[in-house]
């Protein structure tokens, strides 16, 4: 199970200040729970991964066996909530390497949909070229300019390159049931199509078809990314002194009611970049409004100690941090010897490369607690799908309670509408001649 140390914040919050938060934390559980919290809405998260049946599985596998026969590469169109999720989880399983193994065991994935840059966009349909491709649209509103475009794009080189017969085989929309360009061109083109609960907000989605498929399709297990959240849905919803998530969800509201304003998410594994940018989603957009909020940042360990490693060191003490430490790699490399030793490093021969990577970290935590910054860690056994799905909905659970303890509605996100609001003013939308006028008399 997913394991908690809270002992490296007592520099700043003792535990008896996370445990006498032990009142708050079980109202806001029952307000969950209840759905008498703000957003009560979009609380399908709350029970999702007990709610998952085999058969929803098997049919989430079969949808992924064609696209895994059919193509060589399958292309994930979708933005925030609607490809974090699925990227975290299949970097963090996927070899380092492996868009350069080639081996045809698995099709390429690839991501789009989730920025508005010429260069990308050509760059992907240059190397998509002659090539068996598919795509998973993704958007919970079909709206979403980001993944429309992309979309369109796609749509059309998928269909001239593999006939408009097989492109209905390898196109799948996974969007609202009745509302949204996605739905409505699924229904009328006959994708298979799956749907996005109305009560998961896509920040949570990742264990709905938005993440399960596209992790299927490139070759992981979902039953255990499930059964690793449903294993973590019981212990998440125990008493705070039994339940890691509340630990956690309380830790961080002390912290932050000590002045503690920026989140760091470290990691010592490259594969978990991902998984942080996730996170960041998840946690900054539930939680940075009314003007409140732990802003969410991250680092990649030990590499960003050579880059942001001073500033966390020694910078503003407006910071804390939480690691992300897999216990067991899953490969064996021992530190090599050399004749010359020229580096000096000789004394390392014969140990595990891990090894040296975890006291790199417990050296690290030390000096960041000597340095003013208090330290969560946040331990998994190993870096696998049940893991995963342990430690995403540990998360999703820890953010829920966090923005109750706040007292923010978690479930909006009204501050993303500013930026589309004038990019469309600018762009001349029809509809929007009014504010068109108005942004422009400000340039
Ligand atoms: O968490 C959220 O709700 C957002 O990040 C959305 O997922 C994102 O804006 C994409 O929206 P949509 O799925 O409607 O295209």
């Amino acid at each position: 199970m997913t394991k908690l140390d809270l002992a490296k914040i007592a520099p700043v919050v003792s535990a008896a200040e996370v445990n006498g938060l032990a009142a708050r934390v079980a109202e806001a559980q029952k307000a969950l729970e209840e759905g008498t919290c703000p957003g009560n809405d979009f609380l399908g998260w709350l029970h999702l991964p007990s709610s998952i049946t085999a058969d929803f599985l098997s049919e989430v596998k079969a949808v992924a066996a064609t696209l895994r026969q059919e193509c060589d590469a399958v292309v994930v169109a979708g933005i925030g909530g609607s490809y974090l999720g699925a990227k975290a989880v299949i970097e963090a399983l996927s070899n380092s390497f492996q868009w350069l193994l080639n081996d045809g065991k698995n099709p390429v994935i690839l991501f789009a949909g989730n920025n508005i840059s010429e260069d990308y966009l050509c760059e992907l349909t240059s190397y998509l070229k002659g090539k068996k491709f598919g795509v998973i649209n993704i958007s919970k509103s079909g709206t979403t300019t980001e993944t429309a475009l992309a979309f369109r794009l796609l749509k059309k080189q998928c269909e001239e390159q593999m006939g408009k017969e097989t492109a209905k085989k390898v196109i799948v929309a996974i969007t609202d049931a009745k509302r949204g360009a996605a739905r409505t061109c699924a229904d009328k083109e006959g994708y298979k199509s799956f749907i996005i609960p109305d009560n998961v907000g896509g920040r949570f989605s990742v264990l709905t078809p938005v993440g399960l498929l596209p992790i299927a399709v490139a070759g992981f297990d979902i039953d255990q990314l499930v059964k690793g959240a449903q294993d973590m849905e019981k212990t998440a919803a125990l008493p705070l002194a039994e339940n890691p998530a509340a630990q956690y969800a309380a830790a961080r509201y002390t912290l932050y009611t000590k002045g503690k304003k920026i989140e760091i998410l470290a990691n010592y594994q490259p594969k978990l970049h991902f998984m942080a940018e996730w996170w960041k989603q998840l946690f900054g957009e539930s939680e940075g409004k009314d003007k409140k909020g732990i802003y969410p940042a991250s680092v990649d360990l030990t590499t960003d100690l050579h880059s942001m490693g001073q500033w966390i060191q020694d910078g503003e003490r407006t910071i804390f941090e939480t690691v992300i430490s897999v216990e067991n790699p899953e490969h064996k490399m021992l530190f090599p010897s050399d004749e010359e030793n020229l580096d000096g490093l000789n004394f390392l021969a014969g140990k595990r490369v891990d090894e040296v990577n975890k006291m790199a970290e417990l050296g690290t935590q030390l000096a960041h607690v000597d340095g003013g910054v208090p330290n969560i860690r946040i331990a998994i056994e190993r870096l696998d799908a049940y893991h995963l799905g342990q430690l995403i909905y540990f998360f999703e659970k820890a953010c829920g309670i966090h923005c109750q303890l706040l007292g923010v509605n978690a479930f909006n996100q009204p501050g993303v509408e500013a930026y589309k609001k004038n990019m469309f003013a600018l762009l001349g939308k029809p509809g929007y001649e009014q504010e068109t006028l108005t942004i422009k008399a400000r340039l």
